[in-house]
């Protein structure tokens, strides 16, 4: 049996033509991180915060999952059809390409962009479309629906969980993420310090230690070859 464990981040879905965070014509090249990304902006300024992320909720409409993205739903489904052991898929990004690409389970770390949370009762709902400020949760009628994204200075989403997933990993897959924001860097570690087969798929590698192979490419390209190359290899790593 082999244990996968698979984190992405916003390089994945650059080819779709969502805007990676970090470096050149990276979403927080432009944008005030505190004011519209942050628990106390959201608090402080709640229209112009729900303002971003309704226009990132409809960017989603406008773009398409990519061959990277129907690789690992295909991967998902043979490893787990063919009992080859566990597999999770873990994502930062708040889109949900993933999910039209087939793929279930998805643990969204940082909240996804096609939800709502109530922050008065927790509980969450489908949201297309514009969220008005405090709009009623129809759990519990508050008026206090927010975007389900994880801010700056809130608690990351099934954190124990996926660290403990890591820690038992055999194959760790990172694929189009800077591995600067913890706790998900961190996971690379923790797999590696397990004895995991490490890799990274990123057309600008990020010198991570703890990698052991590095696919130098788009997503699109690489991940796709990779998973042929785990389905065709078994148990066996294909290097
Ligand atoms: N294929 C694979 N990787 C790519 C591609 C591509 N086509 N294009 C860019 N990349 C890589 C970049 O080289 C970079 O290393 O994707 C990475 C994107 O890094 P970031 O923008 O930092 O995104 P990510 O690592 O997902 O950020 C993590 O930070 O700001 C928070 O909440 C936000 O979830 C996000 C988290």
């Amino acid at each position: 049996m082999t244990d996968l464990v698979i984190l992405t981040g916003a390089g994945i879905s650059a080819e779709s033509g969502l805007a990676t965070f970090r470096g050149e014509g990276g979403l927080w090249e432009d944008v005030d991180l505190h004011a519209l990304c942050s628990a106390e902006g959201l608090a402080a300024q709640p229209y112009k915060v729900h303002a971003f992320y309704d226009a990132r909720r409809a960017q989603l409409r406008e773009v398409a999952p990519n061959p990277a993205h129907a690789a690992l739903a295909q991967l998902q489904k043979r490893w787990t059809r063919e009992a080859r052991g566990t597999f999770t898929l873990a994502t930062m990004n708040g889109d949900d390409l993933h999910e039209r690409a087939g793929s279930r389970n998805v643990l969204h770390l940082h909240g996804t962009l096609f939800a709502a949370l109530c922050a008065e009762c927790g509980n969450r709902v489908g949201w297309e479309g514009e969220l008005p400020v405090r709009e009623d949760c129809p759990a519990c009628d508050a008026p206090a629906l927010r975007p389900d994204v994880v801010l700056f200075g809130e608690t990351p989403r099934h954190r124990q969980a996926l660290e403990a997933l890591a820690a038992r990993a055999d194959i760790f897959i990172a694929i189009g993420t800077s591995a600067s924001v913890h706790p998900a860097a961190r996971l690379i570690g923790l797999a590696r310090a397990n004895g995991a087969v490490t890799i990274e798929v990123n057309p600008a590698p990020t010198g991570t230690a703890d990698i052991l192979h590095v696919l130098e490419g788009p997503a699109s390209e690489e991940v796709p070859r990779l998973v042929r190359d785990l389905l065709a290899g078994a148990h066996a790593v294909p290097f």
